[in-house]
């Protein structure tokens, strides 16, 4: 009885203070929360920074305009500085290293006998065999879709045992068909395509076996988008490898396509101007009537002189441009891609991706946070101030990245390891043993 009460006493006591603390305690409450939200921004910011990503969620914090001029890498960040925050490319070198090595063991592709027929057995034989002149400046901006075929056919994932194959490729290009006096019209390609299709459907019996979905096809050109709109499974189903990788667009199905990296023909690879020789801020030459998004650039940022911004050509040399510059536009013209990504990779010119709803090639393997900074067109505005909150080292390590990730932009008749050859068809590999959709 005596206890009970004693206890009674105390928890009175006790009582007595709380009420006595209750209203400070809701501010101390509301002080320490505070503390930890600030301390986790704070932390959250360095973690921004040492990854390189999301720059432009900074921008607000950043100086003014008055700050701008000093472009110079500043000293101090030295290759060790630089090595000792090294941020790799890549999400998971060694699950794609492993898996890279298993598909150069197994992957079995077999093509359709079109590829190799006589080149004068039929007027439409050009449109199935391999170009004999991809290097011809006037493919340029269509030589991945060539390259990959030649590749293909030069490569050891080539069976002749259709039945061991992984995947079946329909060889037409859709460039050749562009420039075909029979085919040319985006309705007739159309017809073509799904003509072909019922042929490959009707001779041979693995179309039938999978629905197409192990079926693919490659091409650059942006009207091929549409060629398989006029066959059913050939569009739900089948693989299309794209350099106009959008997945703003109905006919292209991310999870289902592959974005193919657009590449610019070089004989030689390109020695890089190192960060410090690069004396503008931003490069970009282009026609500007292609896109809105390009207007506004030209109308926000032609008067800045750490700004080379040209409608049309550059006054010097274009590729002088690249050298000469830190970060190098890719800002989206009629289309989501354009061969400038590579072309600022292959010259150590960090990309800005200034393209919105453009599925990156390779996005699965590459990282590209790492390597350049992706900015939403309706941000223009802020380019500059985007580009000037990049940390030094931030900037010293994606210029790093460049010179890893290069090879894999780059075609070779005869391909090279990791080169855009074996990362687009590792892109199939990945894809492999998918069952087709049924309605
Ligand atoms: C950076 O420092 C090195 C010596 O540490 C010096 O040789 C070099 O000229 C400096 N560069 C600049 C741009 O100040
Ligand atoms: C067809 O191939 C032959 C031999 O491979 C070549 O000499 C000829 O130029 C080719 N013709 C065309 C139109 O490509
Ligand atoms: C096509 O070319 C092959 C050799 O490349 C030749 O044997 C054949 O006679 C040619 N056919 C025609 C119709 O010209
Ligand atoms: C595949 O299926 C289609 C439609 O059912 C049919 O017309 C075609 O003959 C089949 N192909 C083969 C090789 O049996
Ligand atoms: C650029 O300069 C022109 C004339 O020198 C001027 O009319 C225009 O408003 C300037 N644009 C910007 C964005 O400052």
């Amino acid at each position: 009885m005596n206890m009970a009460f004693c206890a009674f006493r105390k928890s009175f006591k006790l009582f007595k203070w709380w009420v006595f603390l209750r209203p400070f305690s809701v501010m101390l409450i509301v002080v320490v929360m505070v503390g930890v939200l600030l301390l986790v921004q704070t932390k959250m910011k360095d973690f921004r920074h040492k990854n390189g990503i999301f720059v432009q969620f900074d921008v607000q914090e950043k100086v003014g305009m008055e700050n701008l001029e000093p472009m110079k890498v500043q000293n101090g960040s030295t290759e060790a500085e630089i090595l000792s925050t090294s941020v790799s490319p890549y999400h998971d070198w060694e699950l794609f290293a492993a898996n890279y090595e298993e598909m150069m063991k197994k992957l079995k592709i077999f093509v359709y006998p079109d590829a190799f027929m006589s080149n004068n057995s039929s007027i439409f034989s050009s449109i199935f065999l391999p170009h004999t002149d991809p290097f011809d400046p006037k493919l340029g901006n269509y030589f991945s879709e060539h390259m990959f075929k030649i590749a293909l056919l030069g490569s050891s994932f080539v069976t002749k045992k259709p039945e061991e194959a992984h995947f079946y490729f329909m060889p037409f290009s859709i460039n050749v068909m562009r420039n075909h006096p029979r085919v040319h019209s985006a309705s007739a390609i159309k017809d073509f395509v799904a003509g072909y299709t019922d042929r490959v459907r009707s001779e041979f019996e693995f179309w039938n076996a999978s629905g197409g979905a192990d079926h693919f096809y490659v091409y650059c050109h942006s009207i091929g988008r549409d060629a398989a709109s006029k066959h059913h499974e050939l569009h739900h189903n089948s693989i299309q490898v794209t350099c106009s990788s959008s997945y703003f667009q109905r006919l292209y199905i991310a999870h289902k396509d592959i974005g193919l990296p657009q590449v610019w023909p070089r004989q030689h690879e390109e020695v890089l101007n190192p960060p410090d020789a690069r004396y503008k801020l931003v490069f970009f030459a282009g026609r500007v009537q292609n896109s809105l998004a390009r207007r506004d650039l030209l109308e926000q940022w032609k008067n800045d002189s750490s700004f080379d911004i040209f409608s049309g050509s550059s006054s010097f040399p274009y590729r002088e441009g690249f050298r000469r510059s830190r970060y190098c536009l890719h800002i989206k013209g009629y289309e989501v891609n354009t061969a400038r990504v590579s072309d600022a990779i292959q010259h150590g010119c960090v990309p800005v991706l200034i393209s919105n709803y453009y599925d990156l090639p390779l996005a699965n393997i590459l990282d590209w946070s790492k390597f350049s900074v992706i900015v939403n067109e309706r941000d223009i505005r802020h380019l500059k101030k985007i580009l000037l909150s990049v940390p030094v080292r931030t900037y010293l390590n994606m210029y790093k990245n460049l010179g890893i990730v290069r090879r894999h932009f780059a075609w070779y008749s005869s391909p090279k390891t990791y080169d855009s050859f074996h990362m687009t068809v590792y892109q199939l590999w990945y894809r492999r043993g998918l069952h087709p959709v049924t309605w």
